[in-house]
């Protein structure tokens, strides 16, 4: 390692919708080293998308090895490892064998949209509002667990007898890495819970009577902790005896790891989907606009702090179908280049309602539309209304964010992979008025895992000793006439009508 680097580290690991990582971070909040491995994404019917969990446990004992190997330490260099995950991917697993019983239920996944519209005609929308904080949405793990139950033969009997294990991601990674079938411990944390549908966001325990009404036995749920706390330790591979410190969701990891601490705090974070989340302090904000109440973290024993969180589906995702399935571009970066040659979108609108539509509509029965098109249009303002898609649904959310927080957006600090793409920063900044700011350390969510693991073993005392590690890399500010900016929203407002009740 170089000298600026001198440990001890902490090693985060992001298990995301599309790869796996690990990152090193020295005690300044910077990257020593990186590894990264992308697994498939298994698409069996139109809105079906599934994960082989068993190949993304190989990719993040792999990338641990590779983060550790290219730091050029050992574990006993490491004090604490801390994980971050893609939230409400849905897993059962034999706790015999540890094999799972079927493929991971990817958040994305559209099959239970019938279900939830069943569920909200027989326990009322309002029910789960009330409890969960969360819309009856085929986003969420609760009915993706029963559809597990529902569908793989003889699965419910041997759930209800206790050898069957749910969990999201977290869950997954934590019970391998401290020792799978061998002592491995079967726990999540408040932040992930929160977006089952299933956890009580007063009490943060499992709500008994959700359950019973969704239908899924109490024996196969992990223990709900902090987010930041010692679950236990890594049992074999290059890390073995480390302690596993903490678990966030990616997005509530981001808003750690942007810093946002104080009430009123935002972030918003570009990758596959785009999620923005405000921090609201020691108590749940109820949503009138379509945003979700969720947890943001729990250190330790301190009380719990929620977020506001408007949730986006499809963002980076669209630039992946467009160089994948449409074969437009050839690599992500060309979007960009595209969209740049041309001045405007030349009238065209895509609206990317692929799993149907999240925040703020919940409209699961949307599928995806193109508006607008005439013989004009060509493959570069496609591209251009790819990127504008990504900042109309940014807009969409400040607008309701603005709306239930009563606190108008001063900045929008970003973070992800999409925001090295200049062209779409200044594009949110124009459609929402607003500055958009990027700090230096891009990688959020791991950061954030870090931080929080960091904190649970004492390798930073406080989140004011992490604050002072923020700093600000760009900035890019409203360029776009008010008139104009306006008029082209109503377009794309037209535009999203269009894609709804396509699904009967
Ligand atoms: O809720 C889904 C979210 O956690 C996925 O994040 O970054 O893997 O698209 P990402």
């Amino acid at each position: 390692t170089d000298a600026h680097t001198a440990g001890p580290f902490i090693a985060a690991i992001d298990q995301g919708t599309t790869s796996s990582r690990c990152i090193v971070f020295d005690k300044d909040g910077r990257i020593v080293s990186v590894d990264q491995r992308e697994h498939e994404q298994i698409f069996p019917k139109p809105g079906w998308v599934e994960h082989d969990a068993k190949e993304i446990w190989a990719n993040v004992e792999s990338v641990v090895a590779g983060a550790i190997a290219k730091a050029g330490i050992t574990s006993a260099d490491v004090k604490a490892i801390g994980i971050t995950n893609q939230r409400e991917t849905t897993l059962l697993w034999d706790k015999h064998t540890g094999e799972p019983v079927h493929n991971a239920i990817v958040w994305q996944d559209t099959r239970t949209d019938a279900l939830c519209k069943e569920l909200g005609r027989n326990v009322g929308q309002d029910r789960f509002r009330r409890e969960t904080g969360l819309p009856l949405a085929s986003y969420f793990a609760g009915p993706k667990v029963r559809w597990l139950l529902d569908n793989v033969e003889g699965l419910r009997e041997r759930a209800e007898a206790g050898d069957i294990l749910f969990g999201t991601m977290d869950s997954w990674v934590i019970w391998n890495l401290t020792g799978g079938t061998d002592g491995g411990v079967h726990v999540t944390d408040v932040t992930n819970a929160s977006r089952t549908l299933l956890m009580n966001l007063h009490e943060m325990a499992w709500d008994e009577r959700i359950l019973h009404s969704i239908g899924i036995p109490a024996a196969v749920l992990p223990e709900i902790r902090s987010s930041a706390e010692v679950y236990g330790r890594t049992k074999g591979g290059v890390l073995d005896g480390v302690p596993v410190a903490s678990a966030l969701g990616d997005q509530q990891a981001a808003l750690f790891g942007q810093t946002c601490f104080e009430k009123g705090e935002a972030k918003s974070t570009y990758g596959t989907g785009t999620f923005m989340l405000m921090n609201t302090g020691d108590e749940p904000v109820n949503s009138y606009n379509g945003l979700l109440t969720t947890v943001g973290y729990q250190i330790g024993e301190q009380k719990p702090v929620y977020a506001l969180e408007g949730s986006i589906a499809v963002t980076g995702s669209l630039v992946q179908w467009m160089r994948d399935q449409m074969g437009l571009i050839q690599s992500a970066a060309e979007i960009e280049t595209l969209a740049s040659s041309v001045e405007d979108n030349g009238g065209a609108y895509f609206v990317p309602a692929f799993s149907g539509l999240f925040a703020p509509y919940w409209r699961s029965d949307a599928r995806g539309v193109i508006a607008g098109l005439t013989r004009y249009v060509t493959k570069a303002h496609i591209a251009r209304a790819v990127l504008e898609a990504t900042a109309w649904q940014t807009r969409e959310i400040t607008d309701a964010m603005t709306k239930d927080s009563g606190v108008d957006l001063a900045a929008l600090k970003v973070d992800g992979g999409m925001t090295s793409n200049n062209l779409l920063m200044q594009t949110i900044s124009d459609f929402t008025d607003a500055p958009v700011v990027r700090p230096m350390v891009a990688e959020t969510t791991c950061l954030g895992a870090a931080y929080a693991a960091g904190l649970a073993v004492g390798f930073w005392p406080d989140t004011d000793a992490l604050r002072a590690n923020w700093r600000r890399a760009a900035e890019w500010t409203p360029r776009m006439p008010a008139d104009q900016r306006d008029r082209e929203y109503k377009n794309w407002l037209k535009a999203v009508e269009r894609t709804m009740g396509w699904i009967e």
